[in-house]
């Protein structure tokens, strides 16, 4: 199946499906290059390097591998300094087409370095993990992190496609199929109710990684995104959405140090602070955020935030939301469920902040 992503000449498919990896039509029609660069990492490589190579191989003159160390601490300068090395050291010029073979880390950083090698080469998303099949990979945003705050250096650079072959998911490690799960309840509350629906009767499924329920889940979910892609490329407004549970989430993750709890578990939790937040600011009521808290925990998530500092943990999570891309004069931006199904982005008093945090976190 097919998902298209609507950005005039940006515009570009997501292929989702078994076997895709080793099946020459998934890269019919890509750029021709002397030269390609599979950028993955010392886990996912061995599993799916070989197989990529082989199909790429009538595509390309020259195929190079560089592996980068796993693991989201990893996501920095020194780590993207290893594909510019890899692609000078082999003379790559600028019409050398980047694969990113891997999760969101290594999409995120392949893209990065996609957009800025000789000012822009071309580059293929072909995720390998549930979050990266249904958010990471699709709609071009890049970056890496640093110590000060997560994804805050980086660009908007769109792939020329995006390969999903659903038999990657089988060798995930369970707390990462969770993770990911994170990012497809994410669709429920923000726009589409019927969506938290099928997850609340298919969770079982989706987490016995039946491939009926999960080719739904991440076409489902990309089609969502595509539809806020297609309209606001470059986070001028609707986009924010997507960042519902990021900004309790990305605190969490830089808070105790990145890597320690995974993306999708600070976000999952991150969720069931910013549905409180709405719940607190009037906007939608207790029994929805116990649904969503309940959805959440079913996919192995965690629903209660950790301590980030034992004297004053709530100054400790404003502290960190105040980097933030969506802060505006140092002012935290929030997205919030304005209703069930919709989001929107808002401020709130530092107070009613404290509160939700304190209702979330566990206690010492
Ligand atoms: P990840 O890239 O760290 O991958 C998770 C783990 O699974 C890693 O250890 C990886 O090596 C391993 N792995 C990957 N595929 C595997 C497979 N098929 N079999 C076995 N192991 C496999 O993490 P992630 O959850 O994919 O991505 C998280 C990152 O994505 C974060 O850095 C986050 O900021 C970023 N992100 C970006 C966007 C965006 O729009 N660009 C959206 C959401 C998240
Ligand atoms: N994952 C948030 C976005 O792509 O905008």
């Amino acid at each position: 199946m097919q998902v298209r992503i609507e950005l005039a000449e940006r515009s570009y498919p997501i292929f989702i499906g078994s076997g895709l990896l080793a099946q020459a039509g998934s890269y019919a029609g890509l750029p021709r290059a002397a030269q390609a660069l599979i950028v993955s990492n010392t886990t996912v490589a061995p599993l799916y390097v070989k197989v990529l190579k082989n199909a790429l191989q009538a595509h390309y003159g020259q195929i190079h591998v560089v592996e980068l160390p796993d693991g989201e601490s990893h996501k920095d300068w020194l780590t993207l300094n290893l594909i510019f090395d890899a692609l000078l050291a082999q003379a790559c010029d600028r019409k050398t087409v980047l694969y990113a073979l891997g999760g969101g880390v290594v999409g995120d950083m392949t893209g990065f370095a996609a957009a800025s090698y000789m000012r822009g080469v071309p580059f293929v998303q072909v995720p390998t993990t549930l979050l990266a099949q249904v958010d990471s990979s699709v709609g071009g945003k890049t970056a890496i992190n640093h110590p000060l705050g997560k994804n805050m250096i980086g660009a908007f650079y769109q792939p020329q496609r995006v390969i999903c072959d659903l038999d990657t998911l089988k060798t995930l490690p369970e707390r990462e199929l969770s993770a990911g799960l994170a990012e497809v309840i994410k669709y429920g509350p923000i726009a589409d109710m019927e969506l938290l629906a099928w997850l609340e009767k298919d969770m079982e499924a989706l987490r016995a990684r039946e491939p009926s329920a999960l080719a739904h889940a991440v076409q489902r979910s990309c089609e969502i995104k595509a539809w806020v892609v297609g309209q606001d490329e470059r986070e001028a407004g609707l986009r924010a959405i997507l960042n519902f549970g990021h900004t309790f989430g990305h605190a969490i993750e830089a808070g105790l140090g990145y890597g320690v709890w995974l993306h999708g578990e600070a976000v999952g939790c991150g969720m069931v602070m910013a549905a409180t937040l709405s719940e607190r600011l009037g906007l939608v009521d207790q029994a929805f955020v116990q649904r969503l808290s309940q959805l959440i925990a079913s996919a192995g998530l965690p629903v209660t935030g950790p301590q980030l500092d034992a004297n004053d943990n709530a100054g400790r999570y404003l502290e960190l939301m105040r980097v933030d891309k969506k802060a505006e004069s140092g002012e935290i931006r929030f997205v919030v469920i304005e209703a069930p199904g919709r989001a929107g982005v808002r401020g709130a008093p530092d107070a009613l902040v404290r509160e939700v945090i304190d209702a979330c976190c566990l206690r010492q």
